[in-house]
């Protein structure tokens, strides 16, 4: 289990890094997906940038690219010190993901993107820079505009889907319709995938046995993620 700071690093056969960490009182899972003779670093809603800006440095990188799953507050936590420290940096997020509606304040962060996506519910869009593709999977329901991203041996699944779980919808902005939809998809995208990639959730929260482990595989979350096995979302295959 990754301790607060501490970064699990691969290196992916086609030059890819991929860096994962935790950070935060809410256990926070954070991604970098790093193309290093390029010098771009794309982090996926980064908590304590401070950290992240630092910990790069000593590798002689920089954050090029903020890439958001949604914009909740504690996804958005570490965007004013990012802007701070890199003023130019890139800020990706899902058109719909600027929440406008009553219950906003306090729920969802203030973010400024630089470039949205605009694909429809249950789509994926590609978005590469250097010798980084990820695809950008549109799956609203826990809050507008929610997207996952996949590629270079992970699924990163912001608070669509915990390890054991999936994201609450019971939030000013969420859509219990809209989830059981993207829950859907995700199930048929995930079965798709090289089953031994990396789920890396939104939250670190319990597995089904009571540990509490940074990822599962794909396999292990097929099999036995509750949500992905409940009736509601598993009938569509029958
Ligand atoms: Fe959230």
């Amino acid at each position: 289990m990754l301790r607060r700071g501490e970064f699990d690093i691969e290196v992916r056969k086609d030059g890819i890094e991929i860096w994962i960490t935790q950070m935060g009182d809410f256990m926070n899972m954070n991604t970098a997906v790093i193309d290093r003779v390029n010098k771009i670093v794309a982090i996926i809603d980064p908590f304590d940038s401070e950290i992240w800006f630092n910990e790069l440095k000593k590798e002689d990188l920089c954050p090029t690219h903020i890439l958001y799953t949604h914009t909740h507050r504690d996804h958005t936590w570490g965007y004013s010190k990012m802007i701070e420290l890199i003023p130019d940096i890139e800020v990706w997020g899902h058109g719909d993901a600027n929440f406008k509606g009553t219950g906003r304040e306090g729920l969802f962060g203030k973010v400024d993107f630089t470039s949205t996506w605009k694909n429809s519910p249950n789509n994926s869009v590609e978005w590469s820079e250097g010798k980084i593709t990820l695809h950008v999977t549109h799956s609203p329901g826990h809050a507008p505009g929610h997207v996952t991203f996949h590629g270079h041996g992970i699924y990163h699944a912001g608070d669509l889907l915990f390890t054991a779980h999936s994201g609450r919808v019971d939030l000013p902005g969420s859509d219990p319709m809209a989830q059981l939809d993207s829950l859907k998809h995700a199930r048929k995208l995930l079965s798709s995938l090289p089953q031994e990639w990396r789920l890396i959730p939104g939250h670190r929260y319990d597995w089904i046995d009571g540990t509490t482990p940074d990822w599962v595989t794909i396999e292990e979350a097929l099999d036995s993620n509750f949500s992905l096995n409940d009736d509601s979302v598993t009938s569509s295959f029958v």
